[in-house]
């Protein structure tokens, strides 16, 4: 970390050198046993274990697009949690992503036209391999480097923007973070974290999801099920990382909880908006029967199910249960919050 550059600074006294960039590790995307040992009781090998094997295929399992279908619900994310005149004042210039994975937030918000250019960041050498692929695939001007997000390897004062999705829950010090956030963000520059599970949601979506692997995979057990049923060592596979996800899944949050600490982090105009409650209790039984069954069985029609009812009960979630059940009952949680002093440039 370094410490504030002041604008005014005399001419003399040399600007602090920026944050050296050593050499990224290389992905492990096959774990040995010691590691895998090792990692139940060290959450931060956990994460680079867990996300370093599941990179190359992220994308195919959480359905993950660069295409208008993710760039559109990337750009819902953001202005459902940024008050309506930001959005009027878009694009940010220069944007960091937190625990980017293969860079689905940060990559779709680019090309939504919240930002300019971006850095990729992750704790996982093969999530930031794959989302710096990703992001020259699509020819925009992004970078990517390893970094922790309780020490984030940048200057104070660099980004007008700093984003992520479904990370915070990963991040054992959730506060040190957000004060890491608010310290490269320069004065005015805003953060948006979205995709962060409730208290009150992940317990139903855990509870259905595992009704469903039970039966999914008890049934197709029937012979005559038998072309559903995934070969054994794949289920174990699934359910060895089921195992690792258990020790990289670290918080869930009340909105109110996340408030406090991005105030006690420096930040101000905070706000956090939650949505998906009956999308959430569908969305996580579908999301649990595909990957119990044979990748490609369920077909193109499956998809469009799947996305079609998700999309449909999403607007009924937000159009009717929003005026009746609290803020906290819906799965996802999202936070944002200012970096006190001025305007971004
Ligand atoms: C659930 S994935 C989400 C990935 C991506 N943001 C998305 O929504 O598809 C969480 C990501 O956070 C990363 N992560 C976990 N702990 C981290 C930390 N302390 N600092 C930075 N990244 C972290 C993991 O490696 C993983 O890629």
């Amino acid at each position: 970390m370094t410490e504030t550059k002041e604008s005014g600074a005399h001419p003399d006294v040399a600007d602090p050198a920026p944050t050296p960039h050593v050499a990224d590790p290389a992905p492990q995307p096959r774990a040995t046993k010691e590691q895998v040992e090792a990692a139940m009781h060290d959450s931060k090998l956990a994460q680079v274990l867990y996300h370093d094997w599941e990179a190359e295929t992220y994308d195919e399992k959480w359905s993950i697009s660069y295409d208008q279908r993710c760039v559109d619900y990337a750009r819902g994310r953001f202005d459902a949690a940024v008050p309506d005149e930001v959005q009027r004042e878009l694009p940010y210039d220069r944007a960091l992503e937190l625990g980017c994975g293969t860079g689905f937030f940060l990559l779709n918000l680019i090309q939504a036209g919240v930002a300019r250019r971006g850095s990729v960041t992750d704790l996982s050498p093969g999530m930031v391999k794959v989302a710096t692929r990703n992001g020259q695939g699509l020819g925009l001007d992004v970078d990517g480097r390893v970094a922790d997000a309780e020490g984030i390897p940048y200057d104070d004062n660099t980004f007008d923007l700093v984003v992520g999705h479904a990370v915070l829950h990963h991040i054992p010090d959730v506060e040190l973070s957000l004060r890491e956030v608010v310290r490269v963000l320069k004065p005015g520059g805003r953060f948006v974290f979205a995709g962060e599970p409730t208290t009150v949601g992940n317990r139903y979506a855990r509870e259905l999801s595992t009704l469903t692997w039970r039966v999914a995979t008890n049934v197709t057990k029937l012979p005559m099920l038998s072309q559903w049923r995934r070969p054994q060592a794949e289920l174990d596979e699934s359910s060895r990382a089921a195992a690792l996800e258990a020790v990289v899944d670290l918080h869930t949050f009340d909105p109110a909880d996340l408030e406090r600490m991005a105030a006690n982090a420096g930040a101000v105009e905070i706000r956090t908006a939650s949505e998906e409650f009956t999308a959430a209790m569908l969305g996580w039984p579908i999301r649990t029967f595909e990957a119990a069954v044979p990748p490609g069985r369920l077909g193109w029609g499956w998809a469009k199910f799947a996305f079609n009812s998700w999309t449909t009960l999403s607007w009924v979630d937000a159009t009717v249960w929003r005026r009746v059940v609290p803020k906290g009952w819906f799965y996802n949680v999202m936070v944002t919050g200012v970096k006190p002093g001025g305007t971004p440039s």
